[in-house]
C-alpha cells in the first residue's frame, strides 16, 4: 500500500478532483502485480543487516539481522514496546535508520522508498486519518498511486471483508477501518505484504477470511512479513518467526522447530502432564534473556 504514515492526510495533485484520478474499471494490471511474475527468481525478499533506529533511553531497534525468503510467510513477534512498528516503518522507508539498512528485493528502503511502496502491501499499526472521504474515494486515489488496481478486485476483497465502501471514513467502525487498510494492502496483488498487527479490530469470521486471503496470496507466490500479539494465528500462518525484545532479537526459528523445543524442553513428571504450549515457548524469549528450560509442567 502507499505510504499511510501516521497522521498524514492524502491531497491531491493540483487541479484534481478525487473522480479525475483514476477510473478504477478501466485501470491497467497494477506494476506490481507485473513485477511479481518478473522477478520470481529472486530469492531474498527482506534483507535486514545492522538496523537501528535508536530514540534515545535505550527505546527503539537495534543491531536488527533478518532475511526473509520469497515465498514466506514471516512471523515477526516481541511483546508491546519491543520495536515491531518501528521495524515494519523502517521497512517501508516511513522513518530513516539511525545506522544499518534495510532492503526489499535488493531495493534501499529508505533510499528507494517510492519503489518499495509500489511492490509492498503495507497495513500500519496506526491507522492515518482520511477524514470525510468515502472508501471508495481512498481506494481510488491510492489505487492509482499504486500503478492502477482492477476494480472487480476492489470489489471482491470489499464483499469478502463485509465492506461498505459508499461510507465516509470517519463514519466507519474501528474494525471498518481496518477492513479498509486490508483491501488497500491486498488491492494492487502485492509481491510483499508488510502488515502490522493486520487482525487488530477484526470479529472472528473477518479474522477467517483475512487468513483465508492470505493463503491465495502464498499460493500466488506473494511473500508475506506479518507482526501479531496472536499466537494462534502465527501458529496456523506462518513458515518461520522471528521474535524481538525491547529492540533486540532475541529468536529466529521455523514453527517445526519451536514444537521440537517445547517437546524437547517439557519435563514429563507424570503420565497425566501436558507438555508446554507453543504459547508458553513464546513467553519464554518474551520474558527471560534468551531460551530457558521450560519449568517443570503441573499434572493436570
Ligand atoms: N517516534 C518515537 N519517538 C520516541 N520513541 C518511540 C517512537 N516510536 C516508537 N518509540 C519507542 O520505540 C520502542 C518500540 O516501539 P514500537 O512501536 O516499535 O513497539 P511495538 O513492538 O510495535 O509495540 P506494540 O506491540 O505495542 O505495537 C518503544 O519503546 C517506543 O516507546
Ligand atoms: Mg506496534
Amino acid at each position: 500500500m502507499p505510504d499511510m504514515a501516521l497522521d498524514r492526510k492524502i491531497s491531491l495533485p493540483a487541479g484534481q478532483k478525487i473522480s479525475q484520478v483514476v477510473d478504477v474499471a478501466g485501470a491497467a494490471p497494477s506494476d506490481a502485480a507485473a513485477m511479481r511474475t518478473e522477478e520470481a527468481e529472486m530469492t531474498t525478499a527482506i534483507h535486514i543487516q545492522g538496523l537501528t533506529k535508536d530514540y534515545g533511553c535505550s527505546r527503539g531497534l537495534f543491531h536488527l539481522g533478518l532475511e526473509v525468503e520469497a515465498g514466506e510467510v514471516f512471523g515477526y513477534l516481541g511483546p508491546n514496546g519491543a520495536g515491531k512498528t518501528t521495524t515494519i516503518r523502517l521497512l517501508m522507508g516511513l522513518i530513516r535508520p539511525t545506522a544499518g539498512r534495510a532492503e526489499v528485493f535488493g531495493l534501499d528502503c529508505w533510499a528507494r522508498s517510492v519503489e518499495v511502496k509500489r511492490l509492498v502491501g503495507h497495513v500500519p499499526g496506526e491507522l492515518p486519518q482520511f477524514g470525510g472521504l468515502r472508501g471508495r474515494e481512498i481506494v481510488a486515489y491510492l489505487g492509482a498511486m499504486a500503478g492502477g488496481i482492477s476494480a472487480e478486485r476492489v470489489k471482491a476483497i470489499s464483499n469478502r471483508l463485509q465492506l461498505d465502501v459508499s461510507q465516509r471514513y470517519r463514519d466507519y467502525s474501528s474494525g471498518n477501518k481496518q477492513k479498509l487498510a486490508l483491501v488497500l494492502a491486498f488491492m494492487h496483488q502485492p509481491r510483499l505484504l508488510i502488515l502490522d498487527e493486520p487482525t487488530s479490530g477484526l470479529d472472528p469470521l473477518n479474522r477467517q477470511e483475512f487468513h483465508s486471503m492470505l493463503k491465495e496470496e502464498r499460493e500466488a507466490g506473494a511473500t508475506v512479513f506479518i507482526s501479531s500479539h496472536i499466537l494462534s494465528e502465527v501458529e496456523h500462518c506462518c513458515d518461520r518467526v522471528a521474535i524481538i525484545r525491547a529492540g533486540r532479537l532475541v529468536k529466529v526459528a521455523g514453527l517445526q522447530e519451536l514444537h521440537d523445543i517445547r517437546i524437547a524442553g517439557a519435563h514429563v513428571v507424570n503420565l497425566s502432564s501436558h507438555e508446554p504450549s507453543l504459547e508458553e515457548t513464546f513467553l519464554q524469549y518474551y520474558e527471560g534473556d534468551g531460551w530457558k528450560a521450560p519449568k517443570e509442567v503441573a499434572t493436570c
